[in-house]
């Protein structure tokens, strides 16, 4: 039977059962189909989100403010720059204020301490909209669009070629939970962080997933159903831009990479891409890339965590 996540935060996939993703995927689902055939659902009348952006967003913003919306609340767009935290009021106050407002707070910033600070001190449900460690929104969405395109999650293969960062820590969670197999291929010194691969594992025997950290990226996507990648530098690592391009130049998804992995593997990644770097035109724009459909899935994902928390 579903339980109620009515008032829980969503900080981590890790912090979830596998019934409870698959309650929200399932919700997700519901309200996508109610939703292409013309019916609305609105079950957050007179609810507000507050959403706090200390860094940009173009999908995850204009999701979050279109999935309120639908439901029939109300999103309010907080920019860090406008905020007193900027002048150093402290999370732990600014989160009490807020939780004397709002219904819900969705944040993306630097560190994930400070989501979970936030947590701390708020009194209503807090959402991860991305930190330097986890992006577990993005992944929600992301099971949604393999459930599509591959009409099941356990005993899939996800190669995620590229940064051992945010994405990839939030893809092992995700996975895991499932039981998706995931392969990580990674340069030395950018693998995955030890303590996100053991939370994983654990969940792993479990579930049955099978969940391994490689340097090979023709080894990691042998096999694969879904080849998913990432930009090298992310939000944050502006200044190690070019110097990253040497390095992960192996790890670009291309046709050749493909062609190593399933005839009929999916190609997925969180957006926005660097073109002709992490991943060139041909494979974006390609036959076997989902990206557009997984960007959309971010709405449908959304709907579904605002719905049950706050609803
Ligand atoms: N994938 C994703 O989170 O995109 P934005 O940075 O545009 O929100
Ligand atoms: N790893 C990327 C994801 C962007 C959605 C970043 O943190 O910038």
């Amino acid at each position: 039977m579903a339980v109620s996540l009515r008032g829980r935060d969503f900080i981590s996939l890790h912090d979830f059962s596998t019934e409870e993703i698959w309650q929200f995927l399932e919700t997700a689902r519901m309200l996508k189909l109610r939703q292409k055939a013309g019916l609305e659902d609105r079950p957050l009348v007179g609810k507000t989100l507050g959403m706090i952006f200390t860094k940009p967003s173009t999908r995850t913003r204009v999701s979050f403010e279109v999935a309120m919306v639908q439901l029939g609340g109300y999103p309010l767009f907080l920019s860090s720059q406008e905020l007193q935290l900027r002048r150093g009021e402290t999370i732990a106050d600014t989160a009490q204020v807020l939780s004397r407002y709002l219904d819900g707070i969705m944040i993306r910033t630097f560190a994930h301490q400070d989501v979970l600070e936030l947590a701390e001190a708020a009194s209503i449900p807090v959402i991860n909209g991305l930190t330097d460690l986890l992006h577990p929104t993005q992944v929600l969405g992301d099971l949604l669009t393999i459930l599509e395109k591959k009409g099941r999650l356990e005993g899939l293969k996800l190669a995620y070629v590229g940064d051992g960062n945010n994405m990839a820590h939030a893809l092992l969670h995700g996975g895991a939970k499932v039981g998706m197999h995931v392969s990580i291929a990674s340069p030395e010194g950018y693998k995955p962080q030890p303590e996100i691969v053991a939370e994983a594992q654990a969940d792993a025997q479990k579930t049955g997933a099978r969940l391994e950290v490689l340097t090979d990226p023709a080894e990691a996507v042998r096999d694969a159903d879904i080849v998913y990648t990432d930009v090298w530098a992310s939000m944050g690592q502006e200044a190690e831009k070019e110097s990253r391009v040497p390095i992960f130049q192996p790890y670009q998804v291309n046709s050749a990479l493909m062609a190593r992995a399933k005839p009929d593997a999916i190609f997925m990644h969180c957006l926005p891409a660097r073109r002709g770097y992490d991943t060139t035109d041909e494979v974006l724009d390609g036959p076997q890339s989902v990206v557009i459909d997984e960007a959309e899935n971010r709405l449908h994902a959304h709907k579904a965590i605002l719905a049950l928390l706050l609803g």
